[in-house]
């Protein structure tokens, strides 16, 4: 590990991991995903995979950064007990930039609609559908524009390291998000409606419940708390040898679920108060929102700055862990530059989210769509139901099977205790790869 980047402290280990779990999955796509699929009882299902299996492949993510304190493709190296071919396992660290191709894209969506707090929030449903489908499919290069703006934000902050650069970044932006949502949350519970979105989405209604909502609701568990990507392997590897990962691993699950929970209050909240549909889709943030926020007055704008400012600032933080380990992999392995591995990683998502954006837009999209699918739909499809479900289960097999035990209980042991280490184990050696290979399995089918 390069020794000018340097390492995190706890509180900043902490902070910067929640910073990559709490994202756009958190505030744009679970409300969405919860109003599309009924509420109460997918959240359910969220919850109980988070518990069961999320958190378990969550720390197990860390005991291999933890214990191998270097680039994903050197641990799964290191660690592997002499069966080094598991070295290709680490690969799967270049799925963070194939999901930059679009997760920036949805960054620069957000900046442009910070933009628009300022000139002026769509007043009716119409108008607001039409400035998102103006945004999305007619104005390719402002989308470019603000893409690009959001990959020079990481990659200055990427440039900074470890200490000055991520973890002086997250000190700042998590506490901020977290006020503001928290504000925004108190703002809400004074409306009537925010018992209807308590109940919306805790009172589970099984008859609403398709399998389709179980693969999303398995799926976006993982998505959400950045597993098998090798976001959090990199993160770990930057501890001191000393620090202890149980605790930071059920601290980032719960942080992540905490604010998932509240996003989704405030927008039910609104949505109910105000009178806009839950299943409104993708849109729903983008759309309904700010029709809701521009009747508010004054009062509206401020509130749409600062929710759309939160949210800026949840996507920024996980692009950051999303290219971190393609950087450290460049700096470790071929011994790059850090500067020259910001560079080319910032380059390569850069240009294809580009397309991406080309392919979403009138005109150009015939070019890059292939079946009915346009670039953007396939790099999210593979990215939620192959790429990621197949990092987390090697994570599981190489942590379950291939690890020497003793090391990991190394690791856990003298903090979790027996006990829920046996738990934990069990749960990384059968049921983590069973629901892995069952989630994998069914969303090929969708
Ligand atoms: N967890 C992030 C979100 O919810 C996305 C992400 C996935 C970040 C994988 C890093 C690694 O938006």
């Amino acid at each position: 590990m390069n020794a000018q980047i340097g390492k995190f402290s706890r509180l900043g280990f902490v902070l910067s991991a929640t910073g990559a779990a709490v994202g756009l999955g958190n505030i744009w796509k679970f409300p969405y995903i919860t109003g599309v699929y009924g509420g109460g009882a997918f959240v359910m299902v969220y919850l109980v995979t988070i518990l069961l299996i999320g958190a378990s492949l969550l720390i197990a993510e860390m005991v291999i950064g933890k214990r191998g304190q270097q680039d994903c493709v050197s641990n799964f190296e290191t660690l592997s007990n002499g069966k080094r071919g598991w070295k290709y396992a680490g690969f799967t660290l270049f799925t963070g930039l194939v999901i930059m191709t679009f997760y920036s894209v949805v960054i620069g969506w957000i900046f442009y609609y910070i933009y628009l707090t300022f000139i002026g929030l769509p007043t009716t449903i119409d108008d607001a559908k039409n400035v998102f489908d103006q945004v999305y499919a007619h104005a390719p290069f402002l989308q470019i524009f603000f893409h690009l703006l959001s990959v020079l934000f990481v990659g200055v902050v990427l440039l900074g390291g470890i200490k000055k650069g991520i973890e002086k970044t997250n000190l700042i932006l998590i506490p901020f998000l977290l006020f503001i949502l928290l504000g925004l949350l108190m703002y809400a519970m004074e409306f009537d409606s925010f018992e209807k979105a308590v109940h919306f989405m805790f009172a589970p209604d099984f008859s609403k419940l398709s399998s389709e909502a179980i693969i999303r609701a398995v799926g976006h568990s993982f998505f959400t708390l950045s597993i098998g990507i090798g976001s959090i392997m990199t993160y770990a590897a930057a501890l001191p040898k000393r620090a202890e990962i149980y605790k930071a691993g059920l601290m980032v699950a719960f942080m992540d679920t905490f604010i998932a929970l509240i996003a989704g209050l405030v927008i039910f909240s609104f949505l109910f108060q105000f009178g806009g549909e839950p299943a409104k889709g993708p849109g729903l943030v983008f759309i309904s929102l700010p029709v809701i926020f521009a009747k508010l007055g004054m009062a509206g704008t401020v509130i749409a700055f600062v929710f759309f400012l939160a949210m800026a600032f949840a996507g920024l933080t996980s692009a950051i862990s999303l290219v971190e380990p393609s950087v450290m992999y460049l700096e470790d392995r071929l011994t790059w530059s850090r500067k020259k591995a910001v560079f080319w990683s910032s380059f390569v998502y850069f240009v294809v989210g580009v397309l991406v954006v080309f392919s979403i837009s009138d005109g150009y999209k015939d070019l890059l769509t292939f079946g009915t699918k346009s670039l953007f739909d396939v790099l999210e499809f593979s990215v939620d139901s192959f790429l990621m479900p197949l990092g987390g289960i090697l994570i599981a097999i190489f942590v379950g099977y291939v690890m020497k035990r003793d090391i990991v209980e190394g690791e856990l042991l003298g903090h979790m205790g027996n006990s829920v280490f046996k738990i934990w184990y069990f749960s990384i050696r059968f049921i983590a790869p069973i629901a892995v290979l069952f989630l994998a399995y069914n969303a090929m089918k969708v």
